[in-house]
């Protein structure tokens, strides 16, 4: 498996999102995900299944050491107290004693970024988390982060597909050194019937999905596609062992438009 290298972490290219996989598909398809070769799983306290997550990496029988486990705290908890209460009541949950890389999962206006950051680096110092990052980071509150942070950040976890621009995020997490790790990759189901990236598929021998993840990877950003269906499977990790050409890049690029967004904060808006 590629992996993207920032700021200490090693993190695999591909991983699978799990947002809205509850109970038992849930555990069925993370333990057919590790089977099919996935080494990356992206869980949060807010989904609500990272026992089920623990159960299939349990079941699986990969050593927990090959596995990248990624788990956020909401928004809610960040206040330092109730941030540590969720990372260890996340960790119970999952039966691990650390996860790889912990993220706040959205910022919380009422909270200090000096106290949410600082918790979420006290938690790696005491050893809960390998790796810390943040999601849903605006430039000023990843520039901020980064300035009060006392560990180093490795990824904020960001809405990126093709019907979204997303440059001058990307351009600030590289100023940092900062991966990006795309969520909503295929757009929640939009890109698969996209015909720009099925034309440009044809050309490949893959499907549009296949085209939007490699776009992201050559992008050099890390994805992480659900899918409760577990023949998806394969086709979301078969991304690798062919390129796309500078011109098809700018063609797909060329798909952002202003409504493109698709995930809206749980609380007030504060994308600028
Ligand atoms: N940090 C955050 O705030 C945040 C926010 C949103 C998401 N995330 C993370 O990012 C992950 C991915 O985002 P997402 O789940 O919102 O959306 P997504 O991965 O862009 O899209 C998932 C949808 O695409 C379909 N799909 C998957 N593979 C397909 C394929 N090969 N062909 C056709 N359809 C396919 C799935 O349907 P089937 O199930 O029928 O295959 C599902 O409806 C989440 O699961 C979560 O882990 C993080």
């Amino acid at each position: 498996m590629q992996v993207v290298e920032a700021n200490g972490a090693r993190i695999p290219a591909v991983g699978l999102g799990t947002l809205f996989l509850k109970g038992e598909i849930c555990t069925r398809i993370v333990t057919a995900a590790l089977a099919a070769g996935y080494r990356h799983i992206d869980t949060a306290q807010m989904y609500g299944n990272e026992r089920e997550v623990g159960e299939a990496l349990r079941a699986s029988g990969v050593p927990r050491d090959e596995v990248f486990v990624t788990t956020k705290v909401w928004w809610d908890k960040l206040a330092p107290g109730n941030f540590e209460r969720s990372v260890e009541e996340s960790l119970a949950k999952l039966g691990l004693s650390t996860v790889d890389l912990l993220l706040i999962h959205w910022n919380n206006p009422q909270v200090p970024l000096k106290d949410s950051v600082g918790a979420l680096c006290k938690v790696k110092r005491g050893g809960l988390a390998r790796h810390v990052g943040v999601a849903n980071f605006t430039v000023p509150l990843l520039d901020e982060a980064v300035s009060v942070a006392g560990e180093p950040l490795v990824t904020n976890q960001i809405e990126v597909h093709p019907y979204l621009d997303q440059a001058k995020v990307d351009a600030a997490c590289a100023r940092h050194g900062i991966s990006v790790t795309a969520y909503c990759p295929l757009a929640r189901g939009k890109v698969p019937g996209d015909e720009t990236l099925a034309r440009v598929g044809k050309r490949h021998g893959k499907s549009a999905s296949q085209i939007a993840l490699r776009w992201l990877l050559q992008r050099g950003r890390v994805v992480i596609p659900r899918t409760s269906k577990s023949e998806r499977l394969a086709e979301n990790l078969d991304v690798f062992g062919f390129t796309l050409s500078e011109a098809e890049m700018a063609e797909i690029d060329a798909l952002k438009r202003p409504d493109g967004r698709l995930v809206s904060p749980p609380h007030a808006p504060r994308w600028d």
